[in-house]
């Protein structure tokens, strides 16, 4: 049985992170997807718990994908559900430079491989930080989140004084 993990953020989780979640289902039997702390990325909009109810919702149709949300290091999680790998998604050449590191550090740390799929060109400029953004200033994200984050940013931002 072959077990993707996909590790982010997810904060909160777009339709970049789906894509890459639905091409990895069809390449492995199952797939978790586990919301993590990033240390080098601030305060967060939303606490893992809140993710993770998101991303239950918005995964609901895909039967082989299961989620967890857990302030730990990511190879636990990886020796913790018996991954076979590692996988993320990458945008752009910018992207590889970290992910490379943190690729060779948890195989450093644990053996685990990390596979890259890359998301299609319809995907390659959303990005977390710019939804939160775009969301905050009342521009509209529905194009670019799946409706249960939706209606989460606008529920966050709903009366907020700019
Ligand atoms: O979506 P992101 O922010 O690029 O994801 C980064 C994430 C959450 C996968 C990374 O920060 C992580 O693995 N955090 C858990 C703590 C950990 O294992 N850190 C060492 C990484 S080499």
């Amino acid at each position: 049985m072959t077990i993707a993990l996909i590790p982010g953020s997810f904060d909160p989780f777009h339709n970049g992170h789906l894509e890459v979640v639905e091409r990895a289902t069809r390449l492995f039997d199952s797939v978790v997807v586990a919301a993590l702390r990033n240390p080098q990325k601030s305060q967060a909009l939303f606490d893992l718990d809140e993710r993770r109810e998101m991303m239950a919702e918005s995964m609901a149709h895909l039967p082989t994908v299961s989620i967890v949300s857990v302030s730990t290091l990511l190879v636990e999680v990886a020796h913790d559900v018996g991954a076979t790998a590692i996988v993320k998604g990458l945008r752009a050449v910018s992207d590889f430079e970290s992910e490379l590191q943190m690729a060779q550090m948890n195989r450093s740390l644990s053996g685990v491989e990390t596979l890259f799929i890359p998301t299609s060109s319809s995907h390659s400029f959303i990005a977390s930080r710019l939804l939160r953004e775009v969301a905050r200033y009342g521009g509209d994200v529905a194009p670019f989140v799946p409706p249960a984050v939706l209606r989460r940013l606008r529920e966050k931002f709903e009366g907020e004084e700019l």
